[in-house]
């Protein structure tokens, strides 16, 4: 289990607590939309951190090539539509370059920052000159206070918020669908502009704009 990460709940999970079945039952919210305005058509993807494929596929659908990357083989093996490629991130040096390479899911938001370092180095490692790295930071409103979200199939509750030192945040969030629920204790540190870009640059990226209002969704390119 990652350091301050741990779920439960049926089936599965990963080694941040992420439900395999869980996320076998998640639909898209629009990313695919979202990350498909942002890049070129047909672009060749290297997703980083795929899950289950709930992005992946749709990004295959709109005529984007997709290499999927996880680091839990039970994650990766609900992916058969495209390549697929166990690895840890920080550790994951492929012998080719993409258009684009996405991290969503916060995992920027690690809360090490050695970690955070290698995630944004293997973005810039496996990028062509010029591409575009697309990644989804998590906003501090996101998880500051309890809180429950709710639609038509699933409901998500915020629970047991924690305000750390160093504008970290740990906090519970419970998933129920269908009458089954999964809990996963986070841990993340919320990055502020400077931090964001000074971390971009470290790793040999640039911010290039964000892709949407709120700053959540980030477009950055190589130096
Ligand atoms: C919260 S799930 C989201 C999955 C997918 N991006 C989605 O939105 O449906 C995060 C995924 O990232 C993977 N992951 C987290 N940290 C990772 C790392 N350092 N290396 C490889 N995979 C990682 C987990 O195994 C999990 O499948």
């Amino acid at each position: 289990m990652r350091v301050g990460q741990h779920g439960s709940g049926p089936g599965v999970r990963t080694p941040d607590g992420s439900s395999v079945e869980m996320y076998e039952l998640a639909e898209a919210h629009g990313e695919d939309e979202l990350i498909d305005k942002a890049i070129g058509p047909q672009s060749s993807i290297l997703e980083l951190g795929c899950g289950t494929g709930r992005i992946t596929r749709p990004l295959l659908a709109r005529g984007h090539r997709v290499v999927a990357v996880d680091e839990s083989a039970e994650m990766i093996a609900r992916i058969t539509e495209t390549e697929t490629v166990q690895a840890t991130i920080g550790e994951l040096r492929l012998d080719r370059r993409f258009d684009v390479v996405l991290m969503m899911s916060y995992l920027i938001n690690v809360a090490d920052e050695a970690e955070r370092l290698r995630l944004l180095r293997t973005c810039a490692h496996h990028v062509r000159p010029g591409g575009s790295v697309v990644i989804q930071q998590q906003l501090p409103a996101q998880l500051a206070w309890p809180v429950v979200l709710e639609s038509e199939h699933s409901r998500m509750e915020i629970s047991e918020v924690e305000h750390l030192p160093g504008n970290q945040v740990a906090a519970t969030l419970t998933h129920t669908r269908g009458g089954r629920s999964w809990s996963q204790r986070v841990l993340t540190q919320n990055l502020t502009e400077e931090q964001l870009a000074g971390h971009l640059t470290d790793a040999g990226l640039k911010l290039v704009r964000y892709l949407t209002p709120d700053t959540s969704w980030v477009l950055a390119t190589t130096l």
